[in-house]
């Protein structure tokens, strides 16, 4: 296969979930980490499909891009892109909640406590990886304490071929800042390092450690 047609499905991003029609939950996710990915991919000649939470970057030039709000959302658009993907890498903070009954109008200040009851979302890496063919399954691990082991458990349990595991404890590298440090372990009992290092470094670190001698342009 050549670099041309070599198509990679990257997410990016937090998603929303809604409490009311102006409130909802999300995370710190910036994108930047997705969007240096998907611009590292599109350098190697790659035909990258963004599939992007909301977030204030702009679509690197050259990615088929597939804006999404709602972690049911990302779902649909991973779904139908999936199939014809070789690789996946599920760079997203997809939110792991959301409000059961989301209220149709904006909810009313009162006094009393305010509980709202919340349904686990699908997980997309587990619920893809789960069903892949001859793709490549990379997801995320963004973790605070005992990095490794939370991360080779994701690995397992998401049926994931790489997880790239992160420390987010430390603002200078954590989901908002512009470097990373990584920790990459594969299903086959790899590891590697790299960082801490600009985020577009780190991606084109990632990409080339998980295909090995990837297809390039
Ligand atoms: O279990 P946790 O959310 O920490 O796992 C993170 C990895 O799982 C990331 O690759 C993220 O994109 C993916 N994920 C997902 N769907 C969810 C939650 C997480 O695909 N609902």
């Amino acid at each position: 296969m050549n670099a041309s047609n070599f198509t990679c499905l990257i997410t990016a991003g937090p998603t929303r979930e809604y409490v009311d029609p102006v409130r909802f939950f999300s995370n710190a996710s910036s994108g930047k980490m997705g969007y240096a990915l998907a611009s590292a991919a599109v350098e190697r000649g790659w035909s990258v499909d963004l599939v992007s939470g909301p977030v204030c970057l702009a679509p690197p030039s050259g990615v088929s891009f597939h804006p999404v709000v709602t972690a049911a959302e990302m779902e649909s658009a991973c779904r139908q892109l999936f199939p014809a993907c070789d690789l996946l890498v599920m760079c997203a903070a997809v939110a792991d909640y959301r409000p059961v009954s989301p209220a149709k109008r904006k909810i009313k200040k009162k006094d009393e406590s305010l509980v709202i009851h919340l349904e686990p979302t699908v997980d997309i890496a587990k619920a893809l990886a789960t069903e892949k063919r001859h793709q490549l399954c990379v997801g995320f691990a963004a973790e605070t304490d005992h990095v490794e082991t939370h991360a080779r458990r994701k690995l397992r349990q998401k049926n994931l071929d790489w997880i790239v595991a992160n420390d987010v404890s430390s603002p200078e590298i954590g989901m908002e800042a512009d470097q990373n440090r990584v920790t990459l372990f594969s299903v086959t009992g790899e590891s590697r390092s790299f960082g801490p290092a600009p985020k577009s470094d780190v991606a084109d670190f990632i990409l080339g450690a998980i295909m090995g001698a990837a297809p390039r342009g």
